[in-house]
């Protein structure tokens, strides 16, 4: 879906998606210069970081080898909860490997760091993080991330993978909520 489908479901419209692959292209510079053998898994965070999977992995010019985890740290409170369960593990063993995280956004943290400790935990060879969209603002557990494609200010946001209620994940570009869409539901429930 284009942005312009869902219009009036946004206050705002932050980025185009020409904006956004723009700045992939970018990053995936950044990431060819720092793995010049191309000796990577990327490890892409379902669901939302599935189109940023699609888009960055075919911009590098090496070979990218992927795997997907879901986990949930968001259950039925309107508060991060702190814990975070794997859903669906990953099929490759990342002993030894440098690891590259993909997530679609870094709201408090948390999940981003659960993550990182954990490929650690599993004898990653180095671990960092490529977040496509950041929010500066509501972080929580500070967590390194060597590539972030836009710092964002800390409104619900949509698009790009980002849903929701599971819509929304497919539009291109990035939009603010509005809350009319959500009635006073705390959208992060
Ligand atoms: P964190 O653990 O608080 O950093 O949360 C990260 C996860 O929360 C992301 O991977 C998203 O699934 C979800 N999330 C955080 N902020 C937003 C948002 O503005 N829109 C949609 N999902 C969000």
């Amino acid at each position: 879906m284009d942005i312009e489908d869902v219009r009036s479901d946004l206050s705002e419209v932050l980025f185009t998606e020409k904006q956004i692959t723009d700045r992939i292209a970018e990053m995936a510079r950044d990431i060819e210069r720092d793995y010049p053998k191309g000796d990577v898994l990327l490890v892409g965070v379902l669901k939302g970081a599935v189109i940023l999977m699609a888009d960055l992995a075919r911009e590098l010019k090496f070979h990218a080898h992927i795997d997907f985890m879901a986990v949930s740290s968001y259950g039925a409170s309107t508060q991060s909860s702190g814990v975070v369960k794997i859903n669906k593990d990953l099929d490759t063993e990342v002993a030894g490997k440098n690891v590259l995280l993909i997530e679609d956004i870094m709201d408090s943290g948390l999940t981003l760091s659960w993550l990182v400790n954990n490929m650690m935990a599993r004898g990653a060879a180095s671990v960092e993080v490529c977040a496509m969209f950041r929010k500066p603002e509501a972080v929580k557990i500070p967590v390194e991330v060597k590539y972030v494609g836009f710092d964002i200010p800390p409104a619900f946001v949509v698009g790009y993978g980002l849903d929701y209620a599971e819509n929304y994940r497919n539009v291109r570009g990035l939009g603010v909520l509005s809350p009319h869409v959500y009635e006073g539901a705390d959208p992060h429930a």
